[in-house]
């Protein structure tokens, strides 16, 4: 079932939504970065029913999503005071904290691992199905495993309408990328998923935080990481993808367009609005993420702008990069994973 809560919620399709995740079922939901699949998460048989719909690998973790700080220690053993600040500081927000998991939680939610992520999203609307469900609910991204992120309902639709019990629009999310995920490993914040909250931020609150190397590698799957996500191909349109970065925004134009000429086949670009008028491909074969200049916008369009790319059918995408500073590392981090590392030559 679709619910349109665009203007406002409506309480007596809240009741029955609740009533669905009591009962086991999927529930689509918006929250402030991307939309998730809702499933209670002390119920290992509707966790189940997340990864089937997804075709998510087995030792994939979920994060768990809860409305109240409070209810933190319920299914956590320990916080540390390092861990205590970064709640304090970033929770309701686009933040997921590691911690280790006690056994209230199914194993399956935390891929046999044993941590979990606990989130504390800021969307009213995500806030209000938990907190009326009464139980945590554990949500990966509303995607097929692999695939971009759902941040726009009629993608989600297309997508996985006909896999969950209810979808629930929101309209676009805020954000557009994921939390930023973080393991405090010796007292030091580590940020294993970059996103809106960077290293910065972080130090700003507790005066320490460093990115995992593996952040901006390609990684495969024998390797040992400390998040499981870090191994999977992600965030991929079916078309091949190449990255094209250079510090000088002329030489970006330059490559990009000496490429399109030398490249016999058809290719789709995804750029920039000032870009436009400097590159030579047609209309209907050019994406534009957004201005240049503003990230915030254009981590709001990338998954969007990365589905809509991949429905031209070309043979090549070429996507422009942006420089990694602020929410800029994590917008290079999706990037690159969605070109699978494959960086045009110069
Ligand atoms: O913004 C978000 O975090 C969204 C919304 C729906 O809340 N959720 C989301 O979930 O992005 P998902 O499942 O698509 O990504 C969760 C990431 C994965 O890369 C996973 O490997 C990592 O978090 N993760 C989850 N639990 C972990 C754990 N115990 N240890 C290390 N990494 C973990
Ligand atoms: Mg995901």
């Amino acid at each position: 079932m679709y619910y349109n809560w665009r203007e406002k919620t409506n309480t007596e399709e809240l009741k029955v939504i609740c009533n669905l995740i009591k009962n086991g079922e999927l529930v689509i939901f918006p929250t402030e970065t991307v939309y998730g699949i809702g499933a209670n998460a002390l119920d290992k048989d509707a966790v189940s029913k997340i990864f089937i719909a997804k075709g998510r690998p087995a030792d994939n973790p979920l994060i768990v999503h809860i409305a109240d700080k409070r209810d933190i220690e319920k299914y956590v053993r320990e916080i540390t005071p390092v861990e205590q600040k970064l709640i304090d500081t970033f929770m309701p927000g686009p933040f997921t904290l590691i911690l280790p998991k006690k056994d209230i939680i199914p194993d399956i939610v935390s891929g046999g691992l044993d941590t979990i992520g606990i989130r504390m999203p800021s969307n009213v609307i995500a806030r209000g199905i938990i907190s009326f469900s009464g139980v945590p609910i554990a949500a990966p991204s509303a995607n097929v495993s692999g695939r971009p992120s759902g941040t726009s309902i009629e993608d989600i639709r297309k997508e996985l309408e006909g896999r969950v019990s209810a979808i629930i629009d929101g309209g676009e999310t805020e954000i557009g990328l994921e939390s930023t995920v973080v393991k405090v490993i010796h007292e030091i914040p580590v940020i294993l998923r970059p996103g809106k909250i960077t290293d910065k931020d972080i130090i700003d609150a507790v005066g320490i935080a460093k990115y995992d190397n593996k952040i901006f590698e390609k990684v495969t799957e024998e390797q040992i990481v400390e998040s499981p996500g870090m191994k999977y191909k992600h965030y991929a349109p079916n078309t091949k993808c190449k990255m094209v970065y250079c510090e000088d925004e002329l030489d970006q134009i330059f490559y990009i367009n000496r490429y399109i000429r030398q490249y016999k086949g058809d290719v789709a670009l995804l750029s920039f609005d000032e870009h436009r008028e400097k590159i030579v491909v047609s209309d209907s074969r050019f994406i534009s993420l957004g201005s240049k200049n503003n990230l915030e916008e254009i981590a709001r369009n990338i998954y969007s702008a990365l589905r809509k790319a991949d429905s031209i059918n070309a043979e090549v995408i070429l996507i422009e990069g942006v420089k990694r500073e602020g929410i800029g590392i994590a917008i290079m981090n999706r990037l690159l994973r969605a070109a699978g590392y494959d960086i045009l030559e110069k």
